[in-house]
């Protein structure tokens, strides 16, 4: 679909913050909007064009946020309405944009729709979640919950128990199933509309678009599923880019074919599965990293190409990045993260260098990435931190940012015992203070790839990607960029094992950026490559021998 891409985000980097890990400016253990604000001089630092926060709205946390109670509320914790909006502010006097997180395939059990459409008395909601009529046997496969409320019924849910799905219909209603509503039926409307609202409001307040929480979730169903989506989606992002042609909506779908005819800006490649692009990003972790989830996605991964006893495929990521650019003409509308809140972090299981490697292949692939917050400074999963309002396993990537040395981390002026959720114990964890002067460090590290994407768009965005090498297992990947007459390339070797190769590719290479050992001589119209183990590089091809000084 041709779509017209805001000017600032053509070649957009993302920080995603979760804002009650971030800075806490009220000494109350639990991070705000204010104290993101006092922090933002430090993530306009990093080159950044956006951020991503999470849902920051009014909620009893059962799910972190993402089990909303008032959706044109903040959170009391997080502040007022009035703090996101000098945020927004804030954010914008830096150059910088901000997406929310909107979440429209569910509320909270304590939403008052909800609360209204579980209750005895008929409501105007009671159509707003999928409700079966009193007991039934056959839920067709779909899950509901029973025995809460007082409505004879089940109710479908989209996650957690406490997350009722919100009703947008079924794509393939069956007659039997006098719950599956057809998505035309005219009793969907009124929330459809509440939902466009919710957009509207934070629109208005000046927020730069939507991270789209399940964005595929809203609408079930089995056949016919894809162009219901569309025709949900092309309604919402159109009457979007209409009235508000800056904003941009990314959506959390794992399927950036269908995000980009649906208007998505751009889609989260996720490692989760269930799509034929979801091994793109699986290859960026390892399967042991899945260990604190279940055994069943362990079995289902495929190892990382990012690890140092590389046995990662490293030729199916590729194959599907070029499938997806051939797609979508180049345009790259989607988004690969170094990490997320439900991902375990980068940093387990890999050291500083090996950070540095994924790190240098992730910021040099077309799209619009994500860094998720921490993973600048090697930030540690924490395993041991459990269950915290409704993370489990993922809680050990949703620990305090640090910002210094000390018991507290600069993180907030509480007693760390009373930190809503557990900081790395470990007194010689990585902090931003620390790494702040070290040109080494894994922080300005990053901060040399991002400003290096900006200064050259033939590494970012839309620039062209051309495989040079890359195999089943254990081998190096080498691809060129390029762009307007400027080449580029990049040589990453995650493994432990050193290599020596030919490529057919003639040019004088420059090296701009660089971790491990990377050389790349030209020889008779070919480059010779050396990489040691654990090594990346970054080098600008000249044309010419003298271009080079
Ligand atoms: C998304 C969120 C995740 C949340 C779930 C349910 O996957 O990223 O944190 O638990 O949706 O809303
Ligand atoms: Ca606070």
């Amino acid at each position: 679909m041709a779509k017209k891409i805001p000017e600032w985000f053509r070649n957009a980097v993302f920080y995603e913050i979760y804002p009650q890990s971030f800075r806490d400016s009220n000494g109350d253990g639990i991070g705000d909007l204010a104290g993101i604000v006092e922090k933002l001089d430090y993530v306009k630092s990093l080159g950044v064009d956006g951020i991503w926060l999470n849902p920051c709205f009014d909620s009893p946390f059962q799910d972190a946020g993402y089990d909303v109670r008032d959706y044109f509320k903040v959170a009391p914790r997080y502040g007022a309405n009035d703090d996101l909006k000098r945020l927004i502010g804030e954010v914008h006097k830096r150059g910088m944009r901000l997406l929310l997180d909107l979440v429209p395939g569910h509320t909270s059990i304590e939403h008052p729709w909800f609360k209204a459409a579980v209750s005895r008395d008929k409501t105007p909601y009671d159509d707003y979640y999928v409700f079966t009529d009193g007991k039934v046997r056959d839920l067709d496969g779909y899950p509901f919950i029973t025995g809460y409320g007082e409505r004879d019924g089940f109710y479908m849910i989209n996650y957690f128990y406490s997350q009722p799905a919100l009703n947008y219909g079924f794509s393939d209603p069956k007659p039997e199933h006098s719950w599956q509503f057809a998505t035309s039926d005219p009793r969907l409307k009124p929330l459809r509309e509440e939902i466009r609202q919710v957009m509207k409001f934070y629109l208005d307040m000046g927020c730069d678009g939507f991270r789209v929480d399940l964005a595929f979730s809203l609408v079930k169903g089995r056949s016919g599923r894809d162009e219901a989506l569309k025709e949900l989606w092309q309604d919402y992002s159109a009457w979007m880019k209409t009235n508000y042609p800056d904003a941009i909506l990314v959506a959390e779908g794992g399927r950036p074919d269908l995000a980009d005819e649906c208007g998505f800006d751009s889609d989260f490649l996720m490692p989760w599965g269930g799509t034929k692009y979801a091994l793109a990003n699986k290859a960026t972790f390892r399967a042991e990293e899945y260990e604190p989830h279940t055994d069943r996605l362990k079995a289902e991964s495929p190892r990382s190409f990012f690890s140092r006893d590389s046995s990662g495929n490293s030729r199916d990521f590729m194959d599907e990045l070029e499938e997806l650019l051939a797609y979508d003409g180049g345009t790259a509308r989607f988004s690969i993260i170094t990490g997320n809140h439900d991902e375990v972090r980068l940093r387990r299981q890999r050291n500083v260098d090996e950070i540095k490697v994924a790190l240098a292949c992730i910021f040099t692939l077309p799209g619009r990435p994500f860094l998720y917050y921490g993973d600048e400074i090697g930030m540690k999963y924490l395993p041991q931190v459990g269950n915290i309002e409704g993370s489990y396993w993922r809680g050990g990537s949703r620990s305090p940012m640090q910002w210094e040395k000390g018991e507290k981390a600069g993180f907030s002026a509480a007693d760390p015992a009373k930190f809503y959720i557990m900081l790395d114990p470990d007194l010689e964890r990585p902090c931003v203070a620390e790494q702040e002067n070290d040109p080494d460090s894994l922080l300005n590290f990053t901060r040399n790839l991002i400003s290096l994407r900006h200064d050259h768009p033939a590494l970012g965005a839309e620039g062209k990607l051309r495989r040079l090498v890359s195999e089943h297992a254990d081998s190096p990947l080498v691809y060129e960029r390029e762009l307007d007459g400027e080449r580029f390339i990049v040589a990453v070797n995650p493994a432990a094992k050193a290599r020596k190769f030919e490529i057919q590719l003639a040019g004088t290479p420059e090296k701009l950026v660089g971790v491990g050992d990377v050389v790349v001589e030209p020889r008779d119209g070919k480059l010779r490559i050396a990489i040691s183990g654990v090594s990346a590089g970054v080098f600008r091809l000249h044309d010419r021998e003298e271009e080079t000084l």
